[in-house]
């Protein structure tokens, strides 16, 4: 799930590169590299790690020429070394590219192409393509009186024997003016600048740098030149760009003398909530407002069954939708891995709407799980946070979530302003059907109280830091909630896992007797989330099985509540809140603990192993 860049102008291209991959990092971090064609032919430089590493090895000798294509990886096949870092050559050289995506059939297409005698260097799927290209190149005439047409047929030739996903950026050794950018399922926008043209997974590294931005579709392959924009579509040929103004916010993002993204953004929640609730809550009517759901109040009445899909903590957020939805707006719900949605046939009756729900915007699964539902005519919208991301494209309209650039890889601010739109989001659909005036108004009053709430919240800190301290070497952690609090267990778990490596296991509290309660000893914490609500009493009995089996007891519970002040070892009191609304306080000592335990264990908070931002493969 990578992040490719390319340029070619008058400018020096190395520059643009790395300041794009920069802005791209969030889409992997395990290598990255960049190839720049200049008159001493193709530099080609690659390093393992962060773009950091990337512009050490670059040096002084900042390569000079004018195009260009960059790539910060996520490794798919092949160990994230040099080697395996993008650009590849193909045949000698003369062909270079980067690539994002897989190819499911690279196996029998490298088969194929080592016993014609082309040498592989890598291990990876990418490099097959680029052989693939040199191979049909060198079957071409090369005094074809169209010059471009030969790579262009290349390219498209190679694209026709790929299965899986591709966003592409090539650049050919012998053409000093011209890259070809080619995509399916990866998402690839050009920028179109004046006597030049970009190239970018995204659009934020063209901010800056053009405001006219073309994104290219399935099938579709596109000839930059610096003066020119050319693009084909497979099957209709050549078509007419469609050039938008971007939209992205170019916010620039500092520490703000925090130590870390993720503690920054753990900081911004009141903010981030205020901001998803600024100018949505209607006093006089007693309900929400949403601009962007382009639904005719027929259509937004008609409205029978709702599908949340997402993945991981947007899938989390998902699930707290479902339990207020429901509640409510007494639409039935289901909350759907969109990795799974997206291969499954469900049966989707007319009158469903479907939500993508996704912090970037850009996460493959989720993206391609709404373009599937609105493929067989279902009405798609996605709450993201990003604007102008490929899911904002494709969906029928949405909500953004406004909470500003969420940089950690640990998803905290957008987690709950997710939860807050939901949540703004029943009171919506709820007062369209039955929710009484008098109801509406008063779920209003307890939206207005969460800014509040979280901050107070957030007061937990040195407490959390102390219990981080206490059980920062245990090698397993459960944490167990029911109703509202169960995708808070889930989320707290998730965010122990992501950033610490401690193994984490969320379960509904009440299922633990069914298999989990055999991991308690003394040497594995129980995170309960118990605030006061329907399940309390039915969470403190749970509490009292894992306590009568010598399992230490972290419980995240309301002020002034000595009940659970006897039976747990550790308490952080959250502030009282309705029930419904109660996840989006209780996650905060949550977020803390994860954050506090994976800096005392050493570990990379903003940028943990394995992971990137957003997963833009499948
Ligand atoms: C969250 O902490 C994770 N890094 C991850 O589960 C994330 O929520 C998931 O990849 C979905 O991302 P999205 O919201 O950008 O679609
Ligand atoms: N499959 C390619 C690789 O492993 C690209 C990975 C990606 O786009 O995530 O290098």
């Amino acid at each position: 799930m990578c992040g490719i860049v390319g340029y070619v102008g008058p400018k020096t291209a190395g520059t643009f590169l790395i300041d794009g991959l920069r802005r791209l990092e969030y889409r992997g971090y395990d290598s990255s590299g960049i190839a720049v064609l200049g008159d001493d032919g193709v530099a080609l430089h690659r390093a393992v790690g962060r773009i950091d590493n990337l512009v050490s090895v670059i040096g002084s000798q900042s390569p000079s020429g004018s195009l260009g294509i960059g790539h910060t990886r996520w490794a798919t096949h092949g160990p994230p070394t040099e080697g395996n870092a993008h650009p590849h050559r193909g045949g000698n050289g003369e062909v270079v590219l980067v690539h994002n995506g897989v190819i499911e059939n690279f196996q029998p297409l490298r088969e194929e192409l080592v016993a014609k005698g082309y040498a592989f260097q890598s291990s990876t799927d990418s490099e097959v393509i680029a052989h693939l290209i040199a191979d049909a190149l060198a079957t071409s005439p090369r005094d074809s009186e169209d010059a471009e047409q030969r790579y262009v047929d290349a390219v498209q030739q190679t694209a026709n024997r790929l299965r899986g996903t591709y966003g592409l950026a090539v650049l050919f050794a012998d053409c000093p003016e011209m890259l070809i950018a080619a995509r399916f399922g990866s998402p690839l926008v050009v920028g179109v600048g004046r006597g030049e043209h970009f190239i970018a997974s995204d659009a934020s590294p063209l901010a800056g740098h053009t405001d006219r931005i073309v994104y290219l579709a399935d099938h579709q392959l596109a000839i930059l030149r610096p003066g020119s924009l050319t693009v084909l579509h497979r099957d209709n040929g050549k078509i007419s760009p469609d050039v938008q103004m971007l939209e992205t916010e170019t916010e620039q993002v500092s520490l703000d003398g925090y130590d870390h993204y993720m503690l920054k953004e753990i900081y911004e929640q009141p903010d981030a909530i205020r901001n998803a609730m600024r100018g949505r809550l209607d006093d006089q009517n007693a309900t929400a407002l949403f601009g962007g759901l382009n639904l005719t109040p027929q259509q937004l009445r008609s409205v029978d069954r709702i599908i949340l899909t997402g993945c991981g903590t947007s899938w989390h957020s998902a699930l707290v939708g479902e339990y207020l939805l429901e509640e409510f707006a007494r639409i039935p719900v289901e909350v759907e891995y969109a990795s799974e949605l997206r291969y499954r046939n469900p049966p989707i009756e007319p009158g469903t709407l479907v939500f993508g729900i996704t912090q970037s915007g850009e996460t493959a699964d989720t993206l391609a799980a709404l373009v599937e539902t609105k493929r067989k005519g279902h009405r798609t919208l996605a709450i993201n946070n990003v604007v102008g991301s490929s899911i904002a494209q494709a969906a029928d309209g949405g909500v953004y979530l406004h909470a500003g650039p969420e940089i950690g890889v640990a998803s905290t601010k957008a987690y709950t302003s997710q939860c807050c739109t939901l949540a703004m989001l029943a009171l919506y659909f709820g007062r369209l059907r039955h929710l009484s005036y008098e109801a509406g108004k008063s779920y209003i009053e307890n939206l207005r109280r969460l800014p509040a709430a979280v901050e107070q919240a957030l007061s937990c800190d040195a407490l959390v830091r102390g219990i981080a301290e206490k059980y920062q070497s245990v090698n397993t952690f459960l944490y167990l909630g029911r109703q509202y609090n169960f995708p808070t267990a889930l989320e707290g778990a998730l965010k122990l896992k992501e950033i610490s490596y401690i193994h984490a296991e969320g379960y509904p509290a009440a299922e633990m007797k069914h298999g989990p309660i055999a991991l308690v000893d003394q040497h594995t914490p129980s995170v309960f989330i118990v605030p006061r609500g329907t399940t309390y009493e039915k969470v403190l009995a749970n509490m009292e099985e894992v306590k009568a089996r010598g399992g230490p007891i972290i419980a995240i519970a309301c002020q002034a509540d000595p009940a659970i002040d006897s039976l747990a070892d550790d308490v952080v009191h959250v502030p009282a809140i309705p029930e419904f609304l109660q996840p989006i306080v209780s996650v905060i000592p949550l977020q803390l603990l994860a954050y506090h335990v994976a800096l005392m264990r050493g570990c990379d908070v903003d940028k943990p192993r394995n992971l990137a931002k957003s997963v833009t493969v499948e």
